[in-house]
């Protein structure tokens, strides 16, 4: 019978494959549309091979994030089984784990919802491709502090050891803010929520499309739309 931490290790690995695939093709897609855009300034082979590249890209990136958000939630389910509760919770490396795995599906579900709701048309926004963009590599910066959290458990070591060595972050100790700090900034994204909710209902942002007819007139940065490998460029 495999134990749950046994569970835990594969479903760690497998959301942590599918978000590194995720992030890999975001910023590959980023950079082939910096290219696209800049095409009156760079060499042919070079515009054409990002044309190329961005729709699969684009495509791969959208499903490693909605498998990868699955992937952490099923994670989390094994981890808080992993060992006794009573034992899981003393420890202050599991409570930063739980702390940085809940931050960092918050972030990758933002940017999977702005991909659900505004499609492939939110790269001609370059506001919204800089927020897709900015959650995207915040909730794998996060998911990548969770991972080595794990190595530390079970190996006493980890790869970004160096870096917290660096900045002088202690893992070990609770990551926790001082309680009118987090009370001051849940009321203030509750309220900016609200108002972010008024401003939309007042100009109507609910029923926006982004895409060739609204964003990419005035940004002209176009879709990163799926061309045939052999399609035979102009
Ligand atoms: C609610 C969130 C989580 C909890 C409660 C949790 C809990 C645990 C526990 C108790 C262990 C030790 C298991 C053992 O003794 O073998 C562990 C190991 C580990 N965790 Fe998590 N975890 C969580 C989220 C994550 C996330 C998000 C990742 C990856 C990004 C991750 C990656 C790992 C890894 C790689 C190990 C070491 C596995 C091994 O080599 O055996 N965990 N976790």
């Amino acid at each position: 019978m495999v134990s749950m931490s046994g569970l835990h290790a594969l479903t760690s690995e497998m959301h942590a494959g599918f978000l590194t695939l995720a992030f890999a093709c975001i910023i590959v897609v980023v950079a082939a549309q910096i290219v696209v855009r800049l095409r009156n300034w760079l060499p042919k082979w070079m515009t054409n091979l990002a044309i190329r590249v961005r729709g699969y890209a684009e495509a791969a990136g959208y499903v490693g994030a909605l498998l990868g958000v699955i992937g952490l939630l099923l994670s989390a389910y094994t981890g808080m089984y992993a060992w006794p509760q009573d034992v899981l919770l003393e420890s202050s490396i599991i409570r930063n784990k739980i702390l940085l795995t809940a931050f960092s599906t918050i972030l990758w579900s933002g940017a999977v919802f702005i991909r659900v709701r505004f499609g492939r048309g939110l790269w001609t926004c370059p506001a919204m491709a800089v927020v897709y963009v900015g959650l995207a590599s915040a909730g794998y910066s996060l998911l990548a502090i969770a991972g080595c959290l794990g190595s530390r458990l079970a190996r006493d070591e980890s790869l970004l050891d160096w870096i917290y060595a660096f900045i002088g972050l202690d893992v070990e100790k609770e990551f926790a803010l001082d309680p009118s700090v987090a009370a001051a900034i849940a009321i203030g994204s509750a309220l900016a929520f609200l108002v972010s909710l008024f401003v939309a209902k007042r100009y109507d942002l609910f029923s926006i499309k982004l895409g060739p007819q609204t964003c990419q007139k005035f940004f002209r940065w176009d879709e990163p739309r799926i061309v045939e490998l052999t399609h035979k460029m102009d």
